[in-house]
């Protein structure tokens, strides 16, 4: 876990990118946080809410497509009741997106009303992209600025640079999303960065993270650890998360010279499986565990 615990932004770094979104927010109506399904808490910058204060917000649960469909719902409906609006999607499919336009202009319609009022009927709304590395930023502009080229900005009062993506009529985004770093005071957000592949494995033991990973999963999805790896007969509850990378490693026909299993390979493997959704669909966080950290 130390390991884990060493990956940190550098202080410079946070304030610098603090106030390039800050400076951002001033040009945009709208901030779009994408996190990741499946860890809707550790996928998060609680400092979000300090930077952007009361800008109107959406956020995305983005790679729905690998989450527990049951748990990104009471996700949504969790973050429902805490009065921002959510929506499920999967930037690698597109599914989801659509949702997105018909969301902002919910969560904006008092504002529109307020402008259509002022006779501002042909006021684009603007968007900004903020999140952590990973996940999926990059994938959501490009899926939603499809077809849509990028144009020169030359309105007074807007960051040279700056450029706006059409992505329907009277709405545009911002082509570079805002970097949040993630909060790593808590060892737990580290390894789920680490478990879903945000942060890189060269830095940390793939042995003892696939084992922690099994250890995790063991718990909830233990039917699933089962008949993907072929365990149907073993009590895996009362298995060690070792004895049970070296059942895997022997399913899979991973041995060494000599008969010795290669759990190393193993380790790399059921990470990959986990990673890719092939286990099953998973979350590894549940709304219950907000605040237990
Ligand atoms: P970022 O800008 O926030 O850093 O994230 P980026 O879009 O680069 O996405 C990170 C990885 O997550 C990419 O995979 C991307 O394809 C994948 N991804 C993004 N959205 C989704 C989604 O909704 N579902 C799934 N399954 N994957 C998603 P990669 O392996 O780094 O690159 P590549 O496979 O696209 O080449």
């Amino acid at each position: 876990m130390d390991e884990i615990q060493k990956i940190q932004w550098f202080p410079g770094h946070m304030t610098k990118t603090k106030r390039k979104i800050q400076a951002n927010l001033k040009l945009v109506n709208i901030v779009a946080e994408i996190i990741d399904a499946r860890i809707p808490i550790s996928s998060r910058n609680p400092d979000l809410n300090d930077i952007i204060k009361s800008k109107p917000r959406i956020i995305l649960m983005n790679k729905c497509d690998m989450a527990d469909p049951k748990k990104t719902e009471s996700w949504i409906n969790y973050y429902k009741k805490n009065g921002i609006t959510a929506i499920a999607v999967d930037c690698k499919s597109s599914k989801g997106l659509n949702k997105f336009i018909p969301t902002v202009k919910s969560v904006l319609s008092d504002k529109i009303a307020n402008w259509k009022s002022k006779g501002m009927v042909s006021k684009d709304i603007r968007i900004m992209v903020v999140g952590i590395p990973n996940v999926g930023k990059s994938s959501f502009i490009n899926k939603m600025a499809k077809g849509s080229k990028a144009k020169v900005e030359d309105r007074p009062g807007v960051t040279r640079g700056n450029q706006w993506f059409s992505i329907g009529k009277g709405f545009e985004i911002l082509d570079t999303p805002g970097v949040l770093w993630p909060k790593f005071e808590d060892p737990k957000v580290g390894e789920n960065l680490a478990f879903t592949g945000a942060v890189k494995d060269q830095i940390m033991d793939t042995e003892f993270l696939a084992q922690r990973l099994l250890y995790v999963l063991k718990d909830e999805y233990e039917e699933d650890i089962k008949q993907r790896f072929k365990l149907e007969k073993y009590d895996i509850s009362e298995l060690s998360c070792n004895e049970i990378l070296e059942f895997i490693a022997r399913k899979r026909g991973m041995l060494m010279q000599g008969g010795i299993v290669d759990t190393q390979r193993a380790a790399t493997m059921v990470l990959d499986e986990f990673r890719g959704a092939k286990i099953a669909r998973i979350t590894l966080e549940r709304v219950e565990d907000v605040g237990l950290a």
